[in-house]
């Protein structure tokens, strides 16, 4: 049996700054300030749900997310442009060294998407980069209606692949998701994607750590 390289999505697959050029159109010099406001309150919604228990779909963190960094930045864009910039929330560019080193591990790996994001918009995503066809599954936080770092859904993960925890590979540049999947008993490596990047520092440390996704057949041997 091979063993399973679970990847992360948003932030790890998928470039969530990747609308900079949308948003400098839109907010001027405030693009970068806007696109990390508008990642940094969406997660912190999924994971405010998730500890309230009132889950609701990824996609209307995003949406209310985005609404929330408007606000916040006094910036009015119409409904419409932000209907706009929500759909093209759902064809988000992948990393350019994503479709490369997915090809070389799938020779080796049992490889699945494992995300927050409900699958309708995985599913999207993955195939508007033109990388699903190198999945096997596609697992997502609305089979379980809960969102990580909740320990249930890397229970689902495991128990959707059928592989020993210690045969099982969370792949994600989010510390978060590190953490929640090290603490299940998964093997963990970390995508530390700019120098700036930090661990949080909780005394849990990643099984290895790598800069892209290039080097992972080398660190995961
Ligand atoms: C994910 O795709 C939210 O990045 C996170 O699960």
């Amino acid at each position: 049996m091979k063993s399973v390289l679970a990847f992360d999505v948003y932030g790890t697959l998928i470039d969530t700054h990747g609308l900079l050029a949308d948003l400098a159109l839109l907010v001027g010099d405030k693009a970068e300030l806007f696109s990390h406001t508008w990642r940094n309150k969406q997660l912190e919604y999924s994971f405010r749900r998730g500890l309230m228990r009132r889950y609701q779909p990824f996609s209307l963190c995003t949406a209310q997310a985005l609404t929330f960094t408007c606000q916040q930045l006094q910036i009015a864009l119409s409904n419409e442009q932000q209907q706009t910039l929500l759909t093209k929330y759902l064809r988000l560019p992948a990393f350019t060294d994503v479709q490369p080193a997915l090809k070389t591990l799938a020779e080796k790996y049992t490889l699945v998407a494992f995300s927050n994001g409900e699958k309708v918009a995985v599913d999207s995503l993955l195939l508007h980069a033109g990388i699903d066809g190198y999945f096997t599954n596609v697992i997502t936080a609305d089979a379980v209606s809960t969102f990580k770092p909740d320990p249930t859904i890397y229970q689902y993960l495991l128990h959707s692949v059928n592989c020993p925890a210690n045969r099982t590979w969370l792949i994600s540049s989010n510390p978060f998701d590190v953490i929640g999947a090290s603490e299940c008993g998964l093997q963990t490596a970390w995508v530390k994607r700019s120098p700036q990047m930090v661990f949080d520092p909780w005394d849990i440390q990643p099984t290895v750590e790598v800069s892209h996704l290039g080097e992972l057949g080398i660190a995961l041997k």
